[in-house]
């Protein structure tokens, strides 16, 4: 019997997760794509491909040439424009698709969100007076902090920002997650921060800061997520794996 060839889209923990329990599955082959953007990705548990597709079309007709029976949309909530890609290419392959979508963030007791809509509306709300920012983004979506050159900037991020922010005061640090609430609280305190702007990405690799942030009675500038696609999704690794195993055991019983 031939292999159901799954294609998922990721450059996410889970994403990654997902690849390694599908992979191991023998029916299953099972090819990961990334975007490129990191300079030193981490090693993925099967075989993978790198760079966009081309938009919608250029994903349509990838589907149809490489003979993919599965495509799963595992790319991060805030990669809207993948994941709208992936939608429409799938339905224009007549290909399934399947999104793993980790649950957004809900505010506890004790937290101190403001909501925003986007990067610029945080700078907005960070105020005229200056303030001790920890900015946990990644390095392409940093440009609107230069409209606030007044506060002092803790920036984070997987590869360096290059060219740095033009601001006068931003320090930087190359870090890559999962990161735990004791050493974000650690981080905060030594840099006296008194504001995080963070994206409401979910899971719990980057959750630390958030629980960290509620310790310490700091306010955190919280991005609501962009508007997705609405397909047929599970919110765990696990939930996905089982709707792969449902949608394609059957095809695999039968022989196709
Ligand atoms: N945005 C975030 O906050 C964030 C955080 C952590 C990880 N990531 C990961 O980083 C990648 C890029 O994010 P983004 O926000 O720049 O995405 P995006 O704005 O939704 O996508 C922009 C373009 O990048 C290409 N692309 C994105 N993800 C791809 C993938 N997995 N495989 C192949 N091509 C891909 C596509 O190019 P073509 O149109 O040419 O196909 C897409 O149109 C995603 O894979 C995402 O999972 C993003």
């Amino acid at each position: 019997m031939m292999k159901h060839h799954i294609l998922i889209l990721g450059g996410t923990s889970e994403a990654r997760a997902l690849a390694g329990r599908l992979g191991s599955h023998e029916d299953y082959a099972v090819t990961l794509s990334l975007a490129g953007r990191t300079a030193n990705p981490v090693a993925q548990p099967v075989p993978v491909r790198v760079g966009g597709f081309g938009g919608a079309e250029g994903l349509a007709r990838y589907l149809k040439a490489e003979g993919i029976s599965l495509l799963i949309d595992a790319t991060h909530p805030f990669a809207a424009q993948i994941s709208h890609n992936a939608a429409q290419a799938a339905k224009q392959a007549g290909v399934p698709l399947i999104a793993l979508r980790r649950p957004a963030w809900q505010q506890a007791a004790g937290d101190r969100w403001t909501l925003v809509g986007s990067v610029a509306g945080a700078v907005d709300v960070l105020g005229e007076k200056p303030r001790r920012v920890m900015v946990a983004l990644g390095r392409q979506e940093l440009a609107p902090f230069e409209a606030a050159p007044q506060h002092s900037y803790l920036i984070r991020s997987v590869d360096p920002v290059e060219p740095p922010l033009g601001v006068p005061d931003a320090q930087y640090i190359l870090a890559r997650g999962p990161f735990e609430e004791a050493d974000e609280k650690w981080l905060l305190e030594a840099n006296r921060i008194d504001v995080i702007v963070s994206k409401n990405s979910g899971g719990a690799a980057a959750y630390g800061k958030i629980a960290a942030a509620r310790a310490l009675g700091l306010e955190v500038v919280m991005i609501a997520r962009p508007a997705l696609p609405d397909v047929p999704s599970g919110g765990s690794v696990d939930e996905t794996v089982m709707q792969v195993d449902h949608l394609l055991a059957p095809l695999a019983k039968r022989g196709v």
